[in-house]
């Protein structure tokens, strides 16, 4: 979610959408043996359950500018709920958290969103979220990730991100311990996971943070794609011992363990994107994270991708525009952890 470089990230990923070449090519240099994935064949046990107003009561609204850059303005929790962009469905217990869609804001101004963090950190266990719709279009950028304190120290996992009309979802690890933290595909590893390399070295500064990205082949993982197919489910395997395994369900797909609340990971399919502990101390760089969920706008990667990624006149225009927000919200089911 820090990232200048994701710029470039995003390039190439353009670039991959349109087929004119293949990124994962261009680190082939960097071959490593990555190991095999052998998550604990274990059923993880519930520790936490988030819900309907869990989101607003248990997580915090963060009020600072956009460490991104990007042209929000985060609302506090008072704010967010008299203005109507947090609130939770009676219907059926789901939680909105949206954009302003019907403010008119000045060409390259702040528009109002939010972003939450929960309260609680962790070092590791079975992140989950489902959600029916996330926030899409021209200059959105919205993440599910997790962060610790002092960033990079403590690394950061983007779980779901991608910006403008991205069709897959991209998901990226950042160390800021240990240099060595590299993520590889090729050779034994091919069959490890199933999405696409876009950087091999997680370690990140403050002038260089693309981190390791890996972005998922489904069109149903991302924006439109995910929206129109109902949503689904992304669930994040942080194992100290064996690396960290990021799944993408759509609806249809989703185990069914996992919906009777006894998931055992080892069970189910080949995930989107794996980091093996075997190229990565995992316990050394990820500790004591908390959970954000944002939608930001513009900024160093929505903006600095905008043209590239077929979107009309600047962003700057855009975020003046109310009406291209109408469809920029989180509607969230659940988040739940397992350890
Ligand atoms: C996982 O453990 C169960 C019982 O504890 C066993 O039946 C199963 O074969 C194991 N699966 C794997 C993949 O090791
Ligand atoms: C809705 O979510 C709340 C938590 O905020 C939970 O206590 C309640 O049981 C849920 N209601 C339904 C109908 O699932
Ligand atoms: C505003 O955004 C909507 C939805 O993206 C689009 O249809 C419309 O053309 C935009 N209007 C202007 C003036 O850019």
């Amino acid at each position: 979610m820090h990232t200048l470089s994701k710029l470039f990230l995003a390039a190439l990923s353009l670039t991959t959408l349109v087929g004119a070449h293949h990124p994962s090519r261009a680190h082939s240099r960097h071959r490593r043996t990555a190991g095999r994935r052998q998550s604990s064949n274990k059923t993880y046990k519930i520790q936490d359950f988030y819900q309907g107003e869990d989101f607003i009561n248990d997580w915090d609204f963060f009020t600072g500018s956009d460490p991104t850059s990007g042209n929000v303005n985060y609302q506090s929790k008072s704010e967010a709920q008299s203005k109507g962009l947090a609130y939770v469905n009676d219907c059926d217990n789901s939680t909105v958290l949206a954009v302003d869609s019907t403010s008119t804001v000045a060409p390259g101004g702040n528009r109002d969103s939010v972003r939450i963090t929960s309260q609680k950190s962790y070092n590791g266990g079975l992140f989950v979220i489902d959600a029916s719709n996330m926030p899409v279009g021209c200059s959105t950028w919205p993440s599910f990730w997790t962060v610790g304190p002092n960033w990079p120290t403590a690394g950061e996992i983007d779980i779901v991100e991608g910006v403008n009309n991205q069709a897959t979802n991209q998901m990226t690890l950042h160390s800021g311990t240990s240099q060595s933290c590299t993520i590889a595909k090729s050779g034994v590893s091919a069959d490890l996971f199933t999405g696409q390399v876009l950087g091999t070295d997680c370690f990140s500064t403050g002038n260089a943070d693309a981190g390791c990205g890996v972005e998922d082949t489904d069109t149903s993982s991302f924006g439109y794609g995910f929206n129109n197919a109902g949503g689904g489910v992304f669930a994040l395997l942080w194992d100290t011992s064996s690396g960290m395994s990021v799944w993408h369900f759509a609806r249809s797909e989703i185990p069914a363990d996992l919906t009777a609340q006894t998931p055992n990971p080892s069970t189910w399919s080949t995930p989107a994107g794996f980091w093996s502990a075997q190229s990565c101390d995992i316990s050394a760089n990820f500790y004591d994270h908390q959970m954000v969920i944002d939608t930001t706008i513009c900024g160093n990667w929505a903006g600095g991708a905008y043209s590239q990624s077929g979107c009309p006149g600047t962003c700057s225009e855009m975020v003046a525009n109310a009406s291209n927000y109408a469809d920029a919200q989180w509607v969230i089911n659940y988040v739940a952890v397992y350890q």
